[in-house]
């Protein structure tokens, strides 16, 4: 496989052709934003341990039966994955309030959810990813009714998933952040990543004290994101190599 022109730069990743047009080739990135870019820093590690740590949820999640748009793995730093044309939406599943939603609805962090919520935002920086429910999706032409039908019924087999892998290694998923895209044959699939730049995950100690393993340590300037990645990334690839 060729890497060819890149095509896109976020905030975590590189996007590159491939000499297959239906491949592209992604490059994680040293770099972690919070707060829609407002904080930035380079912090060494954490493209080897996302790039890893996806792969590892990718392939837990297809022996549990739900695809990905996850090919196969490059390097330490790199993958393939297929091409796919993304819903512009931030697709959201909560297990336990916390973080916008927590301070949205005036919760305590931490409070378990009847049952699982789906929230969507419209993927836009400028616009700060603002909220949306099903009518505006549909309304704005964002997704088909059964576009959206089949993103929500993936969203919410993707946390069950989860919540099974995670609980196996002994970490609450609290919530995750997925994107969904339309393959070049009309297929609704996951794309983009699952990892601790984007999933909530906690170890709850039998005091209550809650020892966070995500992104969070950086938004909220708690500490070193990078021994907690490892242990994610360990205690995968044990179950992974377990199954
Ligand atoms: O900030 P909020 O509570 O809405 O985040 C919900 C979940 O979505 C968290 O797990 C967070 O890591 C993820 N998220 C994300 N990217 C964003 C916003 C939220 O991965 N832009």
């Amino acid at each position: 496989m060729e890497q060819l022109e890149q095509l896109y730069e976020g905030k975590a990743k590189k996007l590159y052709a491939t000499d297959d047009p239906d491949i592209l080739w992604v490059e994680y990135m040293d770099q972690a934003t919070a707060g829609n870019g407002a904080k930035k820093a380079q912090i060494a590690g954490k493209a080897s341990l996302n790039n890893r740590i996806t792969a590892v949820i990718f392939d837990l999640l297809k022996a549990r039966g739900v695809d990905s748009h996850f090919v196969a793995p490059l390097s330490d730093t790199e993958q393939l994955v297929r091409r796919m044309t993304m819903f512009p939406l931030e697709i959201i599943m909560r297990n336990t309030a916390a973080g916008s939603f927590a301070k949205r609805y005036g919760v305590d962090e931490g409070t378990e959810l009847k049952r699982p919520i789906l929230e969507f935002c419209v993927k836009n920086d400028d616009l700060g990813d603002p909220f949306i429910n099903d009518d505006g999706i549909v309304a704005l032409g964002l997704a088909s009714p059964e576009q959206l039908d089949e993103i929500s019924r993936q969203a919410r087999a993707v946390n069950d998933a989860l919540l099974d892998i995670f609980s196996a290694i002994g970490v609450r998923l609290v919530d995750f952040k997925i994107e969904e895209g339309v393959t070049s044959d009309g297929r609704v699939l996951l794309a983009d990543e699952i990892t601790p730049d984007t999933c909530r995950l906690w170890r709850v100690e039998s005091d209550g004290t809650v020892e966070h393993l995500d992104k969070d340590l950086f938004r909220r300037d708690m500490g070193d994101i990078i021994p907690a990645y490892e242990e994610i990334l360990e205690r995968l690839e044990q179950l992974a190599a377990d199954e």
